[in-house]
C-alpha cells in the first residue's frame, strides 16, 4: 500500500513541477503511505471505543469511504480490517482512477474498488446498502452548511438501517487555525480574516474548509435523523468526549435510524 500510493502521490506531484523533496509534498506523501497504518488504527481505536463495539464492527462490512483522496487509507482498512468490501469515492476522477489501478496491483479489486463521486449524491454507489460510511478529513471540505445536510442524507440513505457513520476532522474551537496555526483567524468572517493576512501574515483556509464545533456536528447529525451521536479525541492516548472539545482534530461516531 505504502510503495504503490506513496509512487501515485509522488507521480502526482511531479507532473505539476513540484519535487518530493519540498517539505508540503513530502508531508503528502507520508500522509498517503508510512503514517496510513498509524491513521487508520487511530481511527479505529476511536470508532471502537466511542461505539462500545469490539474491533469496531470492521468484519464482515461493506465500508464506504467518503472522499477518499488519493486512497490509501481504504486500501488499507481492505487489507487489515477484514471488511467485506470498501468502497472508496472522491469527487476527483484522477484520484480515483489512479487508486482504481493500485487496487489492481494490490490484488485487490475483489474487495477494494474506487468510483468517482459527490458525497452529497452518491447514485453511483449502487444499491447494495453500506454497513458504515467514513469521512475522514473530507466532510469539512464542504462549502456550507446545506452541503453538509445533503451528504448526511445521503450517507443515511445508503446505510443499513443501524449503519454507522464515523468522521473525523478539524475542530473550529481551537485558538488557532488547526491547519495554518495562525491565531483566530477561521473564527472571523472570511473578509475580516482575508482583509487581516496582508498586514499580519495570518494564513486561513475560508474558502478551502468550513470548519465545524463538536456541537454543530451532533446538531447537524441528529436533524439528518442520525442517533447516538458520540464525539472523542485520542489526546494522550486516551479517548475521551472532554477531550474532542479541545482537540485539534476529533471524531464522531452517530447511528442510522
Ligand atoms: C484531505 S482529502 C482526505 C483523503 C482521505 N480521506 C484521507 O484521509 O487520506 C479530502 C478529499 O475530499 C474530497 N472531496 C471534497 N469534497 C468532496 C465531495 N463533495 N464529494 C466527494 N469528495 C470530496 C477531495 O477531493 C479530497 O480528495
Amino acid at each position: 500500500v505504502a510503495a504503490c500510493f506513496g509512487d501515485v502521490v509522488a507521480q502526482y506531484h511531479a507532473v505539476r513541477g513540484r519535487s518530493a523533496e519540498l517539505p508540503a509534498v513530502k508531508s503528502t506523501i507520508r500522509t498517503n503511505s508510512e503514517l496510513v497504518p498509524k491513521r487508520a488504527q487511530q481511527l479505529a481505536t476511536l470508532w471502537q471505543e466511542l461505539d462500545g463495539r469490539h474491533a469496531g464492527g470492521w468484519e464482515g462490512a461493506r465500508v464506504l469511504e467518503a472522499g477518499c483522496g488519493f486512497g490509501a487509507l481504504a486500501a488499507y482498512f481492505a487489507i487489515a480490517m477484514g471488511p467485506r468490501e470498501v468502497v472508496g469515492i472522491d469527487a476527483r476522477l484522477d484520484f480515483v482512477t489512479s487508486a482504481n489501478r493500485c487496487s489492481q496491483d494490490l490484488g485487490l479489486s475483489d474487495r477494494l474498488r474506487y468510483v468517482q463521486a459527490d458525497m452529497r449524491a452518491l447514485n453511483r454507489v449502487g444499491d447494495e446498502p453500506f454497513d458504515v460510511v467514513i469521512a475522514n478529513n473530507s466532510f469539512i471540505y464542504l462549502p456550507a452548511k446545506r452541503d453538509m445536510l445533503d451528504a448526511l442524507a445521503e450517507f443515511r440513505r445508503v446505510l443499513v438501517p443501524g449503519g454507522r457513520v464515523v468522521f473525523y476532522h478539524a475542530n473550529l474551537w481551537q485558538l488557532r487555525e488547526p491547519f495554518t496555526r495562525s491565531p483566530i483567524v477561521h473564527l472571523l468572517p472570511a473578509p475580516v480574516a482575508k482583509g487581516l493576512a496582508p498586514v499580519t501574515g495570518w494564513k486561513h483556509s475560508h474558502g478551502r474548509v468550513r470548519l465545524v464545533s463538536p456541537p454543530q456536528m451532533a446538531r447537524m447529525l441528529r436533524k439528518s435523523g442520525f442517533r447516538e451521536v458520540r464525539f472523542g479525541a485520542a489526546d494522550r492516548g486516551v479517548v475521551s468526549r472532554r477531550a474532542a472539545y479541545l482537540s485539534r482534530f476529533y471524531a464522531t461516531v452517530a447511528t442510522a435510524p
